[in-house]
């Protein structure tokens, strides 16, 4: 091999490997849907399909006395607007971004869980009282960012098994 060919061989490596690394954000995506598969939803279709249609988003009581509440943040607000939980039990939050990144955070509590579209963001959380908490979002997510805000309300623990179905996941009703 003359030099000739080796610089033209080398040049050819070089730029099969600058193309990928320049579209790093295209080709990582299917590697992380990879690698973390369980966590991975697509935003374009939660009302479609899986754990995040309507009528599964809420609050929903676990066999061991604890809840887990589905939600999905959207600009401007998140879904369920307002969600109710009973005091003093181990709340398991799964939430998901349909667009934008936000931040999810209760005014009073230290909690906050960030939000990103194609993944499903796992928390535990605990309200040790009853009351009414504003769900206010803390990341910058556009135009209407500061207007994005909804309600939790935590009840009484002895409460919360005797409401239907219907009345746990949506309190704005109430
Ligand atoms: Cu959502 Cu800021």
């Amino acid at each position: 091999m003359n030099w000739r060919k080796l610089r033209i061989f080398l040049v050819t490596v070089l730029v099969l490997c600058v193309i990928p690394a320049t579209r790093y954000y295209q080709i990582d995506k299917p590697l992380l849907r990879f690698l973390k598969s369980s966590h991975h939803v697509d935003p374009l279709s939660l009302h479609l399909s899986g754990e995040f249609v309507e009528n599964n988003l809420g609050t929903e009581q676990d066999p061991d006395g604890s809840v887990t509440v589905r939600m999905i943040a959207q600009q401007y607000l998140f879904v369920p607007h307002c969600i109710l939980v009973p005091a003093g039990v181990p709340v398991h939050l799964r939430i998901t971004s349909a667009d934008a990144v936000h931040s999810l955070t209760f005014n009073g509590t230290e909690y906050a869980v960030k939000v990103l579209p194609g993944t499903i963001s796992v928390a535990q959380l605990q309200f040790p009282r009853a009351g009414d908490y504003k769900t206010v979002c803390r990341e910058f997510c556009g135009a209407g960012h500061y207007a994005m805000r909804s309600e939790l309300r935590v009840v009484p623990r002895d409460q919360f098994p005797v409401l239907r179905p219907e009345e746990r996941g949506n309190c704005a009703a109430q």
